[in-house]
């Protein structure tokens, strides 16, 4: 593949100007400047500079966010800023997108790839993909609250009732909030506030801390992102209907 269509390939603008880029030596291969766009290589396993920032090649852009508060997770944001503006230029030149979304004030797990066939996968209801949140409640969470969630609530203005496929009582956490994780295989609008709204608690503080197969790891902080090595990282083990409590 030429330089400047690997360039191209990855966000670094209109052709044109990923030739520019490359002829005017910004563009360095194993600490080399390459200047001719038209060298020929191997793109998978190249790792290329840009102006002293190095890319690694990604045929299909994968990545995971620590989305922090405070941001929306839209390309046309409200009343915060987005996600988006969190990720180099190139990625959001690629048009990559978060799979699914969390609230303003959700913190966590975040994925975002320009594969639409994965974005489909992971948010189609008929997947089940796992998503973990760790919860602050504001009144004590009791068994009876976990039992209706783990047997299915009815939300408002919803018909369908919706369960968690799992549900554990944490205890009191350090911020005075009453912990409870929960795992979702639905993904419906505010569905963990609404859910325990529906049980009569109330949501203080939410976080993700599972996608699928993916965990956040705990040295990626708020606001941090991080390539993903491929969809195997993500996919989701086929869900199961656990029922701790
Ligand atoms: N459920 C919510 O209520 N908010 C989120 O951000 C994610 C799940």
């Amino acid at each position: 593949m030429k330089l400047s269509q690997i360039l191209f390939s990855q966000g670094f603008g209109a052709r044109r100007e990923c030739e520019g880029l490359i002829v005017s030596g910004h563009v360095k291969i194993a600490g080399k400047v390459v200047d001719n766009p038209f060298e020929d290589l191997e793109p998978e396993g190249l790792v290329f500079t840009v102006r002293a920032e190095s890319w690694p090649y990604h045929a299909k852009a994968l990545l995971m966010m620590n989305k922090p508060k405070g941001h929306e997770c839209s390309q046309k944001p409200k009343h915060h800023p987005s996600v988006y503006s969190l990720l180099p230029p190139p990625l959001r030149i690629r048009d990559v997108q978060s799979v699914g979304r969390l609230d303003e004030d959700t913190t966590g797990l975040l994925v975002f790839t320009d594969d639409g066939a994965l974005i489909h996968r992971w948010t189609s209801p008929k997947k089940h993909v796992p998503k973990v949140y760790e919860v602050g409640c504001k009144h004590p969470v009791t068994p009876e609250q976990v039992d209706k969630l783990l047997a299915g609530v009815k939300l408002v203005d919803d018909p369908a009732t919706v369960a968690a496929a799992a549900a554990e009582i944490t205890g009191e956490r350090p911020d005075g909030l009453h912990g409870l994780r929960l795992t979702l295989t639905d993904g419906k609008y505010h569905q963990v506030k609404r859910m325990l709204a529906a049980v009569s608690n109330r949501v203080e503080a939410l976080h993700r801390s599972g996608f699928g197969a993916l965990a956040l790891p705990a040295d990626l902080a708020p606001g941090q992102w991080r390539w993903l090595p491929g969809p195997q990282a993500v996919t989701p083990v086929a869900a199961t209907a656990t029922t701790t409590a």
